[in-house]
């Protein structure tokens, strides 16, 4: 069974220590992080997401390195800057390229990902027409281009109505049957009963709740 294993994971930024040795295994299935603004949610979520490294121990995919563990990874960051000049579908193919995807099976993917959360009417417009729950909506699609077995999801729902939460909601709890999948959300009320686990992010230190 895939699994990611989180040993004594210590991360700094210059003399605050936002994660505190932090030992996890994440299982198949759904695990929400809770805690208050600027715990480290979004940290941990660039650590399991290899786009930072910790200042100390370790993560392993099934037992495996970085590189493995970024060839099964889907993430949606909570910010980032998209390229406004590409259209919605070029951008989307470009993710695939660098997934290793072929574009067929990735242009088929990414029109019934889009389809499922509204955004497929839009998806041949340049990004910089997008509104901000368009662009949050293009962000998790990219994310689960490729059928990832590792989802690293930091607030896909945010800036969303509730109708179109709940489709995404959909979409993750559907992969999150086969894949590891850990998620910010501020639905975390709505999505726990539906979850695996969740885990609470403050002080450093990661807890059952
Ligand atoms: N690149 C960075 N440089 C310095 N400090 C940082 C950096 N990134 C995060 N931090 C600090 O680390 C702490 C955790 O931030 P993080 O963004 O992980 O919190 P969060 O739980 O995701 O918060 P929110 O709920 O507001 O998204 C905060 O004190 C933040 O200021
Ligand atoms: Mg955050």
């Amino acid at each position: 069974m895939s699994q990611l294993t989180l040993t004594a994971v210590t991360k700094r930024y210059g003399r605050k220590t936002v994660l505190d040795s932090v030992s996890h295994v994440f299982t198949p299935g759904l695990t929400l992080l809770v805690g208050p603004s600027g715990a480290g949610k979004s940290t941990l979520l660039r650590l399991i997401a290899t786009a930072e490294a910790p200042n100390s121990g370790s993560l392993a995919w099934d037992g495996g390195n970085r590189s493995a563990l970024r060839r099964t990874l889907g993430y949606a960051p909570q910010a980032v800057d998209l390229p406004d000049d590409l259209t919605a579908r070029e951008f989307a193919l470009h993710i695939a390229a660098l997934k290793g995807l072929e574009a067929g099976v990735a242009d088929r993917q990414f029109g019934q990902i889009t389809d499922a959360i509204g955004l497929n009417a839009d998806i041949n417009n340049r990004i910089a027409s997008f509104s901000g729950g368009m662009r949050r909506r293009l962000i998790f699609a990219q994310a689960l281009l490729g059928q990832p077995q590792l989802l690293a999801l930091d607030e896909p729902t945010a800036e969303l109505d509730g109708e179109t939460a709940r489709k995404l909601g959909a979409l993750i709890v559907e992969r999150a049957k086969e894949a590891v999948v850990v998620m910010t959300t501020h639905l975390a009320d709505e999505l726990a009963p539906l979850a695996t686990a969740v885990l609470r992010v403050e002080n450093g230190r990661l807890t059952p709740q």
